[in-house]
């Protein structure tokens, strides 16, 4: 593990943590989350702002439905936590700074980030550099869900304990998958123990989408593709929910964007407004 190549991070995981610190930099207080570290550990450079994919207005649909999945996720975790699940695996990790942002309550659990390979590497460099301690509850593990890695298996080396229920969390990577990938993920994470939880983000198809948001969605699409990640991958809520059910969950929920719009945005006077595309999978053991 020690001599796996760094390789920064994909550009998707950067674009999620720059949209987080945008949030503080550009929307007025109550902030949905607060997250300038991802900004930190990405180190774009000063011109940052002027991409295009950063325009404040443009792509502010974007910038809050981001924030707002990584908000519902530190609720789901810190409601886990009072039930005394101990264990949290985030897969495709990226810049996630849950163990950095919320130390006491992660201190609590014992956290697992699961990503490629060179993108671990590059992570746990720059959090040293930064002069953030890599405590013993966090592990990065390096992982290709693609490759026919048992990450489960690597998961256990790093001291997962799969007899205990966990909460695992995915979210923006189901869409850089193919489908077996994500049906293989989903049986396995269902053999967890039971009281174990998911929470995964998926990509609506077009016509599931708000007509103002199609274009959005285009112009994301062919943004993924000219990157080299491709959205290559797309769920009805029904779709997923069976997939669930047939993977062998106890229970699987779907849970809207629209809900999450609802639940983190009503009261807001500043018109931002999470964008829809993108839903949750909410299953349990
Ligand atoms: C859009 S980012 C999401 C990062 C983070 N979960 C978030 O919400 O900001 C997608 C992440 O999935 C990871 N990923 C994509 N394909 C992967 C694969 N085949 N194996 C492991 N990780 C993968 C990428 O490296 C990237 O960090």
């Amino acid at each position: 593990m020690a001599h796996e190549q760094m390789q920064a991070p994909d550009n998707t995981a950067v674009r999620t943590a720059l949209w987080r610190a945008m949030h503080l930099q550009v929307d007025p207080p109550p902030h949905v989350i607060e997250d300038e570290i991802g900004l930190q550990l990405a180190a774009p450079g000063d011109d940052w702002r002027a991409r295009p994919d950063m325009d404040p207005q443009a792509t502010s649909g974007f910038r809050a439905a981001i924030v707002a999945r990584a908000r519902f996720i530190d609720d789901l975790i810190a409601e886990q936590t009072d039930r005394g699940v101990t264990q949290y695996v985030i897969l495709g990790a990226g810049l996630d700074t849950f163990a950095q942002r919320k130390p006491e309550l992660a201190s609590r659990l014992r956290i697992f980030e699961v990503d490629q390979p060179g993108t671990q590497a590059w992570k746990r460099h720059r959090l040293v550099e930064l002069g953030y301690r890599i405590p013993d509850w966090l592990h990065l593990v390096p992982v290709d869900f693609e490759a026919s890695e048992d990450w489960l298996k690597k998961l256990a080396t790093a001291g997962f304990d799969a007899s205990r229920p966990a909460v695992i969390v995915s979210t923006g990577v189901t869409m850089y998958l193919t489908k077996d990938a994500t049906a293989a993920t989903l049986r396995q994470i269902a053999g967890l123990a039971p009281g174990s939880t998911l929470a995964m983000t998926f990509l609506l198809p077009t016509e599931l989408l708000d007509d103002a948001d199609r274009p959005g969605l285009q112009t994301s699409r062919r943004g993924a593709q000219a990157s080299g990640t491709p959205f290559i991958s797309f769920y009805t809520p029904l779709e997923v929910l069976a997939l669930a059910r047939e993977a062998g969950f106890e229970d699987a929920r779907h849970v809207s964007g629209a809900l999450l719009a609802e639940r983190y945005f009503a009261d807001r006077t500043d018109g931002l407004r999470p964008s829809s595309g993108e839903d949750l999978l909410l299953a349990t053991t």
